[in-house]
């Protein structure tokens, strides 16, 4: 039989308290063994001295676009961006066109990953119908059909009576709602976050508040149901205390963080107007939520580093250059981020912020205990053996400088073009097969 070992690297995994220099061996898809010289009579290997060895990454929140939106992302390139992000598995949302509202849409969309993904793609289905905010589309057969969770994400559900039956439904299923916590008629025709910023360019603010308004309403209703919830890319300090007010009380909610949010400010908006040929402002950094002020942002890497913020999620939303390349008020909400998370979120431990096993926990287990998905599939997010055999290799002492051209995925839209960034995937293995290596 033939058998990869990834030799003498520094394994780690936050699952099992796991932190040793060995090698870790994939047969047949699945890890079969981890211990010093375990890889010795493997017929391939790949040298691993001197770098991270870790479960491979799980983004539970990107957009891959497909149907629909083909020109921005699709399902080959998106999942080629995980690979080169250290992302073995993603989740994606529903916001496609048409939006995954029907079982035949789902069935179709795995089955296209099997055909083209260079990863493992597990489908959100919508919420509801249409992604209107009316009635709620067929949990049920939605799950049936292999949903992982529900979420309208890119808007919220915003009428809480039809989010507080969506959480029972979902709840009788076994299944998260992932809400998008925003109260619309305080974000409406908002670009930016409500700070100095704003003030200075002259566009209207999103205030924290419409984010804080909607996360004590789904708390509310998790409470009242029962209802798993699950918090998509916290940004707002306030709302980090609420959760953590709602955790303390044993609420079963579960939140994640961007890495744009937890290590990028507002001023990102702001561009490189300085600089000659520079821009008066980068549209690139437009995303929704907003990049927020520096103590929001401190609060979540607080609350990541705690746990009260369960994981890391991309939230990587591709655009097309037209879609970015206009007006700030008609650009499109997004940052293309598959590709820098690790790193973006690693520049959060190298300023001692964050533990690096902590890190590595909030992109493997973390979010695969956010959503449950270890019930679909036993052992992902882990090197146990018997584990999908899912792998990442990091250099963590590289350092390399972002180029949105060189990047797989077809949105080159990141406010970090140019940013010298340390740490870097340089192999990803999918089910035993390498799938990027630098
Ligand atoms: O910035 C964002 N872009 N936020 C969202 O919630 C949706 C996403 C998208 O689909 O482009």
């Amino acid at each position: 039989m033939t058998a990869l070992a990834v030799r003498g690297g520094r394994v780690l995994d936050p699952s099992r308290q796991l932190d040793a220099v060995a090698d870790l061996v994939i047969s047949d898809g699945r890890v079969v063994a981890v211990g010093p010289d375990a890889g010795r009579d493997a017929t391939e290997a790949v040298d691993a001295s001197g770098l991270l060895v870790l479960p491979g990454l799980v983004d539970i929140h990107c957009h891959l676009r497909e149907p629909g939106f083909e020109h921005k992302e699709t399902i080959e390139t998106g999942t080629l961006a995980a690979a080169r992000g250290g992302f073995t598995t993603v989740c994606c949302m529903p916001n496609t066109e048409p939006p995954l509202d029907t079982p035949a849409l789902l069935r179709w969309l795995r089955e296209r990953a099997e055909q083209v993904g260079h990863v493992r793609v597990l489908p959100i289905a919508c919420v509801s119908r249409g992604r209107q905010g009316r009635e709620l589309a067929d949990l049920a057969e939605l799950a049936e059909a292999g949903a992982v969770a529900f979420s309208d994400d890119g808007d919220p559900v915003a009428d809480p009576a039809l989010l507080r039956r969506a959480l029972e439904y979902a709840s009788a299923l076994g299944l998260p709602i992932i809400e998008h916590c925003e109260e619309k008629s305080l974000s409406d025709g908002g670009a930016v976050h409500e700070g100095w910023v704003a003030t200075r360019l002259g566009l209207r603010g999103i205030p924290a508040a419409a984010e804080e308004a909607a996360v004590a309403r789904a708390l509310a209703l998790a409470a009242e149901t029962g209802g798993r919830l699950h918090i998509a890319h916290i940004s707002a300090a306030g709302a980090v205390e609420l959760l953590r007010w709602a955790k303390a009380r044993g609420a079963a909610v579960t939140a994640e963080a961007t890495p744009h949010h937890l290590c990028l400010t507002h001023e990102a908006v702001l561009g490189n107007g300085e600089a000659p040929g520079g821009l008066a402002y980068d549209t690139n950094a437009k995303v929704n939520p907003p990049l927020r002020a520096r103590a929001d942002a401190a609060a979540c890497a607080l609350a990541l580093a705690e746990g009260v913020i369960d994981c890391v999620a991309t939230d990587h939303a591709p655009h097309a250059v037209e879609d970015k390349l206009c007006e700030f008020d008609l650009a499109a909400f997004g940052i293309s981020g598959l590709e820098t998370a690790l790193a973006l979120c690693l520049s959060l431990v190298h300023e001692g912020r964050l533990a690096l096993e902590r890190l590595v926990e909030a992109m493997t287990i973390g979010p695969v205990r956010a959503l449950g998905l270890d019930r679909h599939l036993p052992g992902v997010g882990t090197l146990a053996v018997g584990a999908p055999g899912d792998v990442t290799i990091v250099d963590p002492t590289q350092e390399w400088t972002v180029d949105p051209e060189r990047f797989a995925s077809k949105g080159k839209n990141t406010p970090l073009a140019g940013r010298r960034l340390r740490g870097k995937v340089v192999c990803t293995i999918y089910g035993g097969k390498t799938v990027w290596r630098e």
